[in-house]
């Protein structure tokens, strides 16, 4: 049984992901999304809220799975007994970062190896933060998220202010 885990803070999960998660699914007999702490980032979506989002994307994938990883990523895949970690790559500004966390996860557990995903060219420009401000500004997110997460991501960031009467409004 090969067993994959897809690592990632997914605040919130993208179409961009998703396409990674299908992808790494037809490749291991088992795919585990992580959802993880980056400690580097203040999440917007709590830890419940971004497994919830998730799971309702992958109801029709039977091999995947949502966890939440509370500690080190290597450490989990360890104690799950997978043999990879698997990762999407959009861009050469990815690869330095990407590159190091892969060298500090294998110096970690050598056991296993960090596999890297083109992403498709459609998400080339996708992140989760371009889409928290999309929304926050009132822009359509249909393209980047499923319905029910847009549904979701909206009613979280997008506050319509009241239009501010004016002088002639009482005309
Ligand atoms: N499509 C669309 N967007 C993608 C993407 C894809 N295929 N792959 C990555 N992204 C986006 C993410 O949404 C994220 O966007 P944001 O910065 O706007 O939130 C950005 O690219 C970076 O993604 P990623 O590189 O996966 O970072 P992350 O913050 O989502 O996850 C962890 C990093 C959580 C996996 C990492 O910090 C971790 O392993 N933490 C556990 C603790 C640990 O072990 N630390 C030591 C690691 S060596």
């Amino acid at each position: 049984m090969k067993i994959a885990v897809c690592p990632g803070s997914f605040d919130p999960v993208t179409y961009g992901h998703l396409d990674i998660i299908r992808r790494a699914a037809g490749l291991f007999d088992q795919v585990i999304v992580a959802v993880s702490v980056n400690v580097d980032k203040k999440s917007s979506f709590t830890q419940e809220e971004r497994v919830s989002l998730i799971r309702q994307c992958i109801a029709d994938l039977p091999n995947v799975r949502v966890d939440v990883v509370h500690g080190l990523l290597a450490d989990y895949v360890r104690q799950e007994g997978a043999c990879a970690i698997v990762k999407g790559l959009r861009a050469v500004s990815d690869f330095e970062y990407e590159f190091q966390m892969a060298l500090a996860n294998k110096k970690l557990n050598p056991e296993a190896e960090t596999l890297f995903l083109t992403t498709d060219q459609k998400y080339m420009y996708l992140s989760s933060s371009i889409v928290r401000q999309i929304a926050g500004f009132g822009g359509d997110i249909s393209d980047f998220v499923p319905p029910q997460i847009a549904q979701f991501v909206m009613a979280r960031f997008y506050q319509p202010k009241e239009r501010e009467s004016e002088p002639n409004d009482s005309k």
